[in-house]
């Protein structure tokens, strides 16, 4: 059993209007920290208040960037209970961004009774509002001050909470998307499936450039021949083309996405053709000439399930379903959002109650 050390704090924050809450700009009472030494291993679990952290500038992940993240969410259901949502998957795909970068593992129960213990703590700042929910950002940093380039032999785990919005200003309109031609995000033998800042960093300079055209995120190709397509890099993507559910398979150069695992097993629930293969942008413009495109859209716990009502590949446009939710995307919502605000039964087992 985890023994965690709980201060709490003397100075509770003012509560944000939940209509306006956007997307991770306003954090709780409360975070958790652990540390990482060789002797030690993990150790000193504890929940603070959140505070500001203070480190030598020399520590490493400032300047080479071994740190690893992950992203889930707290729901607020009708009765006031509080849901993770296959909260153990997140801790399993944070050991396995781990492992890339070096990182030493933690124990996948260790980390989900550390994430329960301090959305408990701070409850009452999940919020009720329909779409919205406390976002839960666990992460470990490489603290050694030490600048030549070897894996830290100490590390932070941090979880810090926030009560979020919808992700994309469009909420569950459908978003435009540009087909990045220049950039590229990940190659295999990459670190292209790992949850790492590096990644994100990576991806602002295409993220702006297709901003200022007016398109809300890149569809990413694959980094050797531009070809094939690979994610929107806060989204998994299916493409839906003459009844079959089409999304790239995890080959080393995507995120392994949770939401993107869920939807494929609904699919497959409802008896849905759903395949995990290669498919290139070609393919998906060649199906749209031939009427054959039905709906495209995106998967990801901070954009839930967003339908793709644009693309732009090399000033080619199309609309897809005429820009509008097509019904799949929305079905697709409503089942997972009813399970994960517990409006629906939960057939897989896939929720957990804090309490
Ligand atoms: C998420 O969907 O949780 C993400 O981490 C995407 C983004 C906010 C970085």
């Amino acid at each position: 059993m985890l023994n965690i050390l709980i201060e709490k704090t003397k100075n509770p924050k003012k509560k944000p209007d939940e209509n306006n809450l956007g997307f991770g700009q306003y954090f709780t009472d409360h975070m958790f920290l652990m540390d990482y030494s060789t002797e030690k291993g993990w150790h000193n679990p504890r929940i603070v208040p959140y505070s500001i952290l203070s480190f030598e500038p020399s520590i490493m992940v400032f300047h080479y960037g071994q740190a690893v993240f992950e992203g889930l969410k707290a729901y607020r259901t009708k009765d006031n209970r509080i849901l993770l949502f296959r909260p153990e998957k997140n801790m399993e795909r944070l050991n396995l961004s781990s492992q890339r970068l070096c990182i030493p593992e933690i124990d996948v129960n260790v980390a989900v009774n550390a994430i329960k213990a301090l959305v408990n703590i701070d409850r009452d700042w999940v919020p009720a509002k329909e779409g919205t929910s406390l976002y839960i950002r666990p992460f470990i940093i490489a603290t050694d001050p030490y600048l030549g380039v070897k894996p830290s032999d100490t590390y932070k785990f941090i979880i810090i909470l926030s009560p979020v919005g919808a992700y994309y200003p469009e909420g569950i309109n459908p978003v435009k998307i540009y087909v990045e031609t220049k950039y590229v995000r990940a190659v295999r033998g990459g670190v292209g499936y790992a949850k790492t800042p590096g990644n994100y960093s990576a991806s602002l300079m295409a993220q702006l450039e297709a901003k200022k055209k007016g398109y809300t995120q890149v569809l990413w190709l694959d980094g050797i021949e531009k070809k094939y397509i690979e994610e929107v890099g806060t989204m998994n993507v299916f493409f839906k083309i003459n009844n079959e559910i089409i999304t790239p398979p995890l080959e080393g150069t995507i995120l392994p996405g949770i939401t993107r695992e869920s939807v494929i097993e609904l699919l497959k629930r409802w008896g849905i053709k759903v395949s995990e293969r290669r498919i290139s942008i070609e393919e998906v413009y060649e199906c749209n000439k031939r009427g054959l495109l039905e709906e495209a859209f995106g998967t990801g716990t901070a954009a839930v399930i967003s339908p793709i009502g644009e693309l732009n590949w090399n000033e080619n446009k199309i609309k897809i379903n005429g820009g509008n939710s097509g019904e799949l995307s929305k079905k697709l919502y409503e089942t997972l959002t009813g399970i994960q605000y517990g409006k629906l039964p939960d057939e897989f087992g896939w929720t957990i109650e804090v309490k």
